[in-house]
């Protein structure tokens, strides 16, 4: 484990809309990083996020909090990537991912450029797709690369668990993998509560257990982001405490078990695609992809979901 006290923690952010926004001001309540280094197309958006974080730090733990360009970013242990195109009034999805994906050929090779051996976090979505462009742009090995996924998927899936089961969500564990979005699958062969199998916590609480229900409470899951931003116009907040907690894990070298997009190399026969499993995160970004033992139909969603994104992948016009 790294010596948290006598090393500097520096964090880059490139893109400080409203979800790189809500991670600085996470990151920045947790007092995790000495020095936050905030870039934008929008100078002005970055300055103005960077004088409204300074004025709270009276109330927080002493850092830097400055905007730069991406030569700024030299030696941040974590440059977070959060800058996007919002969708245009009759735009397609695949039209915003080709803009998007232009940004990134962009972006990522000045940020390697001037921080050739950092880690690079990546939350815009499409975030598999980008993960993936990111890697190939980057030329960084798979473990540096490293896209949030499903973390907030299965922080939801916890929560909602946990509300039906009238526990605290810390206590629930289970995963959401493969995709960030509508094929991604709940893994309910390994989700317990405290150990106990849900089917057992059920009857212990004298509650019969209805896979119609779970499956109700998943579909609530997954389309959570439609229903966030049917009512609010953009979800950011549980992203940016995700994103913080990935950050946390790799700054304090804490191999924290995260669900996160990493590339395949084989697992249940998918390979050269980046989606989510469970991922041991630390120092040196994705230290390990957990292989975990899946039911034929989770095995079966994995590698659908993977077939998903590849196709879209596939769509994609070549760059050039
Ligand atoms: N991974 C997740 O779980 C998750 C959750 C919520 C949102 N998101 C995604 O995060 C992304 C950002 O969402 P948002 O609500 O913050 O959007 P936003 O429009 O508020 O912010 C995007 C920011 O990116 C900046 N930007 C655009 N092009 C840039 C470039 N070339 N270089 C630098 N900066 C650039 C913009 O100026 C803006 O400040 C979206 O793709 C959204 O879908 C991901």
């Amino acid at each position: 484990m790294r010596d948290e006290k006598n090393s500097t923690k520096k964090v880059g952010l490139v893109g400080t809309g409203l979800v790189g926004s809500s991670f600085a001001y996470a990151l920045m309540i947790r007092g995790l990083a000495n020095e936050l280094v905030l870039v934008d197309a929008n100078t002005q958006k970055a300055e103005g996020e960077m004088m409204d974080l300074n004025h709270g730090l009276s109330f927080a733990t002493p850092m830097k909090i400055r905007t730069g360009t991406y030569q700024d970013l030299t030696d941040a242990h974590v440059v977070v990537v959060a800058a996007g195109a919002a969708q245009k009034p009759g735009e397609s999805r695949l039209d915003l991912l080709a803009r998007n994906a232009a940004i990134f050929r962009t972006i990522v090779p000045k940020i390697v450029q001037h921080n050739p051996h950092g880690i690079i976090l990546i939350a815009t979505n499409p975030v598999d797709i980008l993960t993936y462009i990111s890697l190939n742009e980057s030329g960084l090995p798979p473990s540096k690369v490293i896209g949030s996924g499903t973390i907030l998927d299965t922080s939801r899936f916890r929560f909602m668990l946990g509300q039906h089961y009238g526990v605290d969500t810390r206590s629930v564990h289970g995963y959401i993998v493969g995709e960030h979005g509508d094929s991604e699958i709940p893994l309910w062969s390994l989700a317990n509560i405290g150990g106990v199998r849900l089917q057992e916590f059920a009857s212990l609480g004298n509650k019969t257990y209805d896979q119609a229900e779970m499956d109700r409470l998943f579909a609530a899951v997954r389309d959570a982001a439609y229903e966030i931003i049917r009512r609010k116009g953009a979800t950011y907040y549980a992203i940016g405490l995700g994103l913080v907690s990935i950050v946390e894990a790799i700054l304090g070298d804490h191999r924290t078990v995260l669900s996160v997009s990493t590339l395949m190399t084989g697992q249940y026969g998918v390979k050269d695609i980046c989606l989510s499993l469970p991922c041991v995160v630390g120092e040196n970004g994705i230290e390990e992809v957990l292989t975990l033992t899946l039911s034929p139909e989770e095995k079966y969603g994995f590698r659908a979901s993977a077939e998903k994104l590849r196709a879209t992948l596939q769509s994609l016009p070549r760059a050039g």
